[in-house]
């Protein structure tokens, strides 16, 4: 197989950036060219100051400043970089569909669709084609249909190569990552991605499979992973009950060595662009080969994750004396985890909208997010008018001033400076009797209460 010279990926976004910055940073023999619709994002990805990257991630600037104009580009020249390239990454959105049939629930793969006849129409010589994307089991089956009946004659193999890292530890992750997985029919293709990963990983941890396990393991890997948010959270409420402590329960399982201890981190819910889509997905994909019983199975996890959200939102009202109308709540965090400024299905966003329908008048502060974005995740969900989600919600880009004057604080993401606030000089500036609602189990219980705060947190 001829060495891979010449990489392009279609999607600059939270998959495709990083990633390709990093295989470009580790093979500087390999010139990447990373291309996207979006001419606002190409613009960011090659703005001078790396302050200004379309994606936040600790330790991306670094390796784009290493690598971008030696063998990293970004373009939106989506033709000529499919022309020049031995191997394309397909590494597009794959959102639910919002329409039609398997709405609600199964992966909209019309971006999907239209890079493969992009491709096809494109490519004048032999191609190596990777889903990088995460996408339904049998995929490559319509890919491979698409690219032959359309294409101009020339040959396409197929790879499956799911992403695996996780936002806010994106660059960790690719740098030192548990495994990577290629699926694919033609050894000399497969091989040559290999020789792309080997430049880093060692050998034994890339995995290589057939096609439809590649598929089916992604999906299955984000829910295994989900399913444990779920379960932990399911027990937080018998915990809230019972006088027993999640994290303790967490401690005394995670120690056995076939459970084990991470991903077990009681919270408000599990956000994130992926989990729910994925999950929803599995449930599609069981519900059309009449697997019902798996499909139920796997919903429940989704199920459990809403009510954890609404569970939240609850409390915070119950224990306000039933009543938010008009209280100034703090909510610390809106994206779906620390360490990034995604925001997508953060269970920021629900619990808001819960305490809005409320009348509640919310002030959000999030190191990382913008105020428009705030507006724009709940404008998304037409739950009000645009005018009224302005109305009651307020951005501040100061956390003591989100908490000057509350009535609550509630804890919705785990970035770690909220720890370090002096809360007694919060306490003094909040409304009496003080509130703080941790759905992050983030601060320290015994001196909130020293400092007389009344102090909820998840699962205690
Ligand atoms: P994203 O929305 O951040 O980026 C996708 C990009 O593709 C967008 O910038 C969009 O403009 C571009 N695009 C869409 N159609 C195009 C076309 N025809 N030509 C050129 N550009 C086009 O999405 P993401 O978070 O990077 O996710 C991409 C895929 O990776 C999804 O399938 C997702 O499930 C999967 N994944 C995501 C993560 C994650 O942490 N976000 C992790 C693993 C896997
Ligand atoms: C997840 C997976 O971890 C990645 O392996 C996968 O590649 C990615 O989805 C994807 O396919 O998109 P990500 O969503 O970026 O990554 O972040 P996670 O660290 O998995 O967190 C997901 C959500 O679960 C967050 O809201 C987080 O706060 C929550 N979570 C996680 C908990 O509530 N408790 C935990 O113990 C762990």
């Amino acid at each position: 197989m001829k060495q891979i010279k010449k990489i392009t990926c279609i999607g600059a976004g939270y998959v495709g950036g990083p990633t390709m910055s990093v295989i470009a940073q580790k093979n500087p023999n390999v010139e990447v060219t990373v291309v996207d619709l979006n001419h606002a994002r190409i613009a960011a990805w090659n703005d001078e100051d790396l302050d200004n990257l379309p994606v936040y991630e600790p330790g991306l600037d670094a390796v784009v400043g290493e690598a971008r104009g030696r063998n990293l580009f970004f373009s939106t020249e989506v033709d000529r970089a499919i022309d020049e390239a031995d191997m394309i990454f397909i590494s597009v959105n794959t959102p639910t569909k919002t329409y039609g049939k398997g709405k609600g629930q199964a992966a909209d793969l019309k971006f999907i669709e239209l890079c493969a006849r992009q491709i096809a129409a494109v490519a004048k010589n032999d191609k190596i084609v990777v889903e990088k994307s995460t996408l339904p089991v049998r995929t490559a089956e319509a890919l491979k249909n698409i690219l032959e009946n359309t294409g101009n004659g020339v040959n396409f193999h197929i790879l499956s190569n799911p992403e695996f890292l996780a936002e806010g530890t994106a660059v960790t992750d690719l740098h030192n990552p548990d495994r990577v997985l290629i699926g694919g029919e033609d050894a000399e293709a497969i091989e040559a991605l290999v020789n792309v990963y080997a430049a880093w990983v060692p050998r034994e941890r890339i995995l290589t499979t057939n096609l439809w396990s590649s598929e089916l393991s992604k999906l299955v890997a984000n829910a295994f992973l989900a399913q444990r948010v779920s379960s932990i959270n399911a027990i937080s409420e018998l915990c809230e009950v019972t006088g027993a402590n999640v994290d303790e329960v967490a401690r005394a399982i995670g120690q056995d060595s076939r459970i084990g201890g991470k991903f077990l981190k009681a919270s408000v819910g599990f956000g994130g662009s992926c989990f729910q889509k994925d999950i929803l997905n599995l449930v599609y994909i069981a519900r059309t080969y009449n697997l019902h019983e798996v499909a139920d199975y796997w919903e429940q996890v989704i199920i459990m994750n809403d009510h954890q959200k609404t569970r939240f939102a609850e409390k915070i009202i119950q224990t306000m004396y039933n009543t938010v109308n008009g209280k100034h709540i703090a909510f610390l965090g809106w994206a779906f985890k620390k360490d990034t400024n995604d925001t997508r299905e953060s269970a920021a966003i629900y619990v808001a909208d819960h305490l809005l329908d409320e009348e509640a008048q919310v002030v959000v502060y999030d190191p990382k997010v913008s105020a428009e974005q705030i507006y724009r995740d709940l404008d998304y969900l037409g739950t009000r008018s645009p005018e009224d989600n302005r109305r009651l919600v307020k951005v501040v880009d100061n956390a003591y001033e989100a908490l000057d004057g509350a009535h609550a604080a509630a804890i919705l993401t785990e970035w770690d400076e909220f720890k370090g606030y002096d809360w007694a000089k919060v306490k003094e500036g909040m409304k009496k009797p003080s509130f703080v609602f941790d759905g992050r189990k983030l601060l320290d219980r015994k001196e909130l209460n020293r400092l007389g705060f009344a102090y909820y947190a998840i699962g205690e």
